[in-house]
């Protein structure tokens, strides 16, 4: 038997502290605040050697959330594996900006709203989204959500997301190329819906991701985008015109997409936006650290 205080000094320095409380507290199925208080605590030798297998995961960089399997988002628990990104603290800020979206847009003609979450990954956005809906007073009422990711056993990570907090009737999951699976599946009722696009699509270069260490562990697919990181947002604004092109929505003066992008896109992803829809404005979002992080998309008019 060893105390909490030996492992402690045992580990200290090969991985960061919280990450060393949060095994060990895990592992003892305690609050961390009790690894905290009580390093006299005796650990057995069965507890001891699962938390130098975890300490040993995380020496060779696998993220605490893989380790452990689940991630806190936006006040909630999502199932991670390592077909999915774990989600980050800086795309919570999207799904405040879509429920501000859906605030905007209530009193607006009955019109209904569909939410399309592309690259949905965890499900994180969609489902943080409807949770928060559920609550409000907008409730979700003439709101439609869509999601679709290009990897199977995402979306089924997804689905089991979804069911987990118990929102799965309300989002249908398609697996495909960004828009494809909508623009081609025409029994979807979309039509003169508002349409609202959030996409965290991967948004590296192989220079960034090859400089990054911490994210050697998470799927290629979920970060890599070609030379500049801009392939998916290159395709997924010229399938948003082909979308708009096809259906009928009902489009105004607010915004209709956010996407996530890198800081060093910002004037990149203007001339982008601008080359598929020349009457859209664009406004850049910063995130909490003060960069620029979101690109939003306003429709002037119908294009
Ligand atoms: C950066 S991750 C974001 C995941 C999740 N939305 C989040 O914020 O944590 C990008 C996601 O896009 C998906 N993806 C990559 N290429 C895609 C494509 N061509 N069409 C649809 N999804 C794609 C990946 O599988 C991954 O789940």
């Amino acid at each position: 038997m060893k105390r909490i205080q030996e492992i402690q000094k045992k580990y200290y320095g090969k991985i960061d502290l919280p990450d060393l409380e949060l095994i060990i507290s895990r592992v003892i199925k305690k609050p961390r605040e009790f690894v905290l208080a009580r390093p006299e605590h005796e650990i057995s030798k069965n507890y001891e050697l699962r938390i130098k297998n975890y300490v040993k995961r995380r020496i060779n960089g696998e993220p605490i959330a893989y380790i452990f399997g689940e991630k806190e988002f936006y006040g909630l628990n999502f199932k991670v594996n390592k077909n999915t990104l774990v989600p980050r603290p800086e795309t919570e800020l999207m799904v405040d900006e879509a429920i501000k979206l859906r605030q905007q847009t209530a009193d607006s003609k009955r019109q209904d709203i569909v939410f399309l979450d592309i690259g949905t990954g965890s499900g994180c956005i969609i489902i943080s989204l409807i949770k928060n809906l559920i609550y409000s007073k907008y409730k979700i009422q003439n709101t439609k959500f869509i999601a679709t990711d290009i990897s199977s056993p995402a979306l089924r990570l997804a689905r089991q997301n979804a069911k987990l907090h118990k929102v799965d009737k309300k989002i249908k999951f398609l697996q495909g190329n960004l828009l494809e699976p909508i623009i081609k599946n025409k029994k979807l009722k979309i039509e003169n819906c508002k349409l609202m696009i959030l996409a965290n699509l991967p948004y590296l270069t192989p220079t960034q991701i090859k400089n990054s260490p911490s994210i050697q562990h998470e799927p290629k697919l979920a970060l890599t985008a070609g030379r500049d990181g801009l392939k998916y947002y290159r395709r997924l604004l010229k399938q948003i015109k082909t979308l708009l092109s096809s259906r009928k929505f009902a489009l105004d003066s607010r915004v209709f997409a956010i996407m996530e992008i890198d800081p060093s896109q910002t004037a990149e992803i203007k001339k982008i936006i601008k080359d598929n829809l020349p009457n859209a404005k664009v406004q850049i979002k910063k995130d909490l650290s003060g960069l620029n992080r979101f690109a939003a998309i306003i429709l002037q008019n119908q294009q």
